[in-house]
């Protein structure tokens, strides 16, 4: 089983916000101080904890406390604990065996440029719909703190696969546009490509039912999708390459991206739940429904791209068994977020996954290495 140590799971949504009368006001105030005239405009210009709100909030959003939504500072706190740097890790036993006409078979290479082929350009589109889409929309300040730290891990992951891809000497060209010239990638990237235009339109705004569904549902196709499935085929690729001591380095820097991703995925999940807890008129059946058949579409989509970068199976998987993961996955996902499940008694057939999500920083997989980014790293100012 998959193991998401950091979930609260969907049930567990951040209480307060069920407690409170929930009247979200068009209009969100999005960046800018508030105007206040006098010194009793100022002081209801304070902000109380029980006033904000995730979307449509009319708070404050540079006044980062009181808190409200603990859950997202602790997430905050945690992804700076876990700040590791691409070129830390050392590539060049995956140089000598790329090099190595023998080093590894085709159908290997085949996937490993495929895999790349889809990340080098899917961290930027990540990235890309947060600074530019849902950031604006979120009205919670520690919300958005955790996004920006969220941002930079999406430019990391993106420093990462052009690390790997420069290291290992790969045609540039070839790999950056492989979201256009190969269908299964290009395929993924125009499924999600809608829901990233509707956050990133600078006409949109949210304050009617209509709109907030559209967030609502960008909100869960980035993260339960994109970031929760769409990302799973190509990290059980490369993490299975280091299982087999190949491509260790490569492997590495994939095991902290998948990390990293896991929790944006769950700091996805308390988005979504807290949201749906405010605003409950907006999960309607139909809505519901809607999300059911996105995830349906999502896993044949994810299944095409495991047929294409293993044709012939490869280092002991092949693309059947990844049908049964993805459906695993998408039902793991569904019930995260208060969905039924569309494929009972799927089962796990890649367990190790769990562990190379759990497993810390320090206690490196591949070899014993130590990163003290929490005690080390003073600068010296002489
Ligand atoms: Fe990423
Ligand atoms: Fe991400």
């Amino acid at each position: 089983m998959l193991s998401f140590e950091e979930d609260f799971g969907a049930a567990a949504a951040p209480q307060a916000a069920q407690r409170l009368a929930m009247h979200p006001t068009p209009g969100a105030f999005q960046g800018s101080v508030p105007a206040a005239r006098g010194t009793d405009a100022a002081a209801e210009r304070r902000v109380s904890a029980d006033d904000k709100r995730i979307i449509n909030g009319q708070t404050d959003v540079n006044q980062l406390v009181p808190f409200k939504y603990e859950w997202a500072w602790k997430k905050y706190l945690d992804a700076c604990a876990n700040h590791w740097m691409p070129q830390e890790i050392q590539m060049s036993r995956d140089i000598a065996l790329w090099k190595d006409p023998n080093g590894l078979t085709d159908d290997e290479r085949r996937l490993i440029k495929r895999n790349l082929g889809f990340f080098v350009t899917a961290d930027s589109l990540a990235a890309n719909n947060i600074v530019l889409g849902t950031y604006r929309h979120i009205t919670a300040p520690e919300c958005r703190q955790y996004l920006l730290r969220q941002a930079f891990e999406e430019a990391i992951h993106t420093h990462a696969y052009q690390y790997i891809v420069e290291s290992l000497g790969l045609d540039e060209g070839e790999v950056f546009n492989a979201y256009h010239e190969v269908a299964s990638i290009r395929d993924k990237d125009e499924f999600l490509i809608p829901f990233i235009d509707t956050l990133t339109n600078p006409e949109f705004r949210t304050g009617t039912p209509e709109a907030d569904q559209k967030l609502l549902k960008s909100l869960i196709v980035f993260a339960c999708i994109m970031e929760g499935l769409f990302f799973y085929v190509g990290f059980v690729q490369i993490l299975a390459l280091g299982r087999q001591n190949k491509m260790t380095g490569a492997a590495e820097q994939y095991q902290y991206i998948l990390r990293d991703e896991s929790m944006h995925c769950n700091f996805g999940i308390d988005l979504i739940n807290t949201v749906k807890a405010e605003n409950p008129h907006l999960w309607t059946p139909q809505f519901r429904e809607e999300i059911r058949q996105l995830m349906n579409t999502a896993v044949e989509l994810e299944y095409r791209y495991a047929e294409d970068t293993m044709p012939r199976g490869v280092l002991g998987l092949n693309a059947p068994m990844f049908k049964e993961y993805l459906r695993y996955i998408s039902n793991r996902r569904c019930q995260q977020i208060g969905l039924e499940p569309l494929f009972p008694g799927a089962n796990n057939p890649f367990p190790w996954m769990s562990e190379m999500i759990d497993l810390k920083k320090e206690r490196n997989f591949f070899e014993a290495r130590v990163i003290e980014y929490q005690t080390g790293g003073a600068l010296s100012w002489e």
